[in-house]
């Protein structure tokens, strides 16, 4: 899959990224900012926006930004693999080359990864492997932690376990709180992630066991 990018990597035409959000959505602004003010050089363009729940900021966001947006949530679907099936379907119908997960808290199945494994690509709140999981900022700040931060990486079947693709590194402060942490937190993952989905779409990639070479 990785291939497919890599070897289109010298073609002019932007890359088709559907983003999938569960809350504020602020990752997804920076992508959108950043195609806006970069234009085609940035090498790729939004097509679609995902949620696995209604109401959201991130949702509101994509409305305003004029794109195509899709709910699949798991309480409308007989088991978590025929709502995996259903969310895979309705990535697919946008035809991605990469489907970023930016804030969406939700582990995807089987089926998902089969389709969309090697472009996949998730941010998360800590620095990897330390602390994975819904709650990467509150363990590293109940751990003790000094320095934590953000992982940008492509996701397999585990839990936050993907192979590595950027990291970015934020201090704890003596005073700092979950939701004031978080907020400095995403301060250095939003250009983060920006940076590398840029990079992925516009150079290509391969992954190479944990190994994630941006050419
Ligand atoms: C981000 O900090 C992201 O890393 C985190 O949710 C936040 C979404 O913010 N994701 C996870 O914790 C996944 N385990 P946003 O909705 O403002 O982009």
């Amino acid at each position: 899959m990785a291939e497919s990018v890599a070897e289109t990597a010298s073609e002019s035409a932007a890359k088709r990224l559907v983003v999938l959000v569960s809350g504020s959505g602020t990752n997804l602004q920076a992508l959108l900012d950043a195609i806006a003010e970069t234009g085609p050089a940035y090498g790729a363009e939004v097509v679609a926006v995902g949620a696995d729940r209604d109401g959201i900021e991130g949702l509101a966001r994509a409305e305003r930004a004029g794109l195509p947006t899709f709910v699949c949530r798991v309480k409308d679907y007989d088991s978590r693999e025929s709502w995996d099936a259903a969310l895979t379907e309705a990535v697919a119908a946008y035809e991605p080359d990469l489907v970023v997960s930016a804030g969406f808290m939700k582990i995807v199945g089987k089926e998902f990864l089969a389709r969309f494994g090697g472009r996949f690509v998730n941010t998360h709140p800590a620095l990897l492997p330390s602390f994975p999981g819904a709650h990467g900022v509150r363990d590293a700040l109940a751990y003790g932690a000094k320095v934590t931060g953000c992982t940008v990486h492509f996701v397999d079947d585990g839990v936050d376990t993907g192979p590595i693709i950027a990291q970015g590194v934020v201090e704890v402060r003596d005073e700092d709180d979950e939701s004031a942490l978080h907020e400095r937190i995403k301060e250095v993952e939003r250009r983060l992630l920006v940076e590398v989905v840029g990079r992925l779409a516009r150079n290509g990639y391969r992954i190479e066991g944990r190994k994630v070479v941006i050419q």
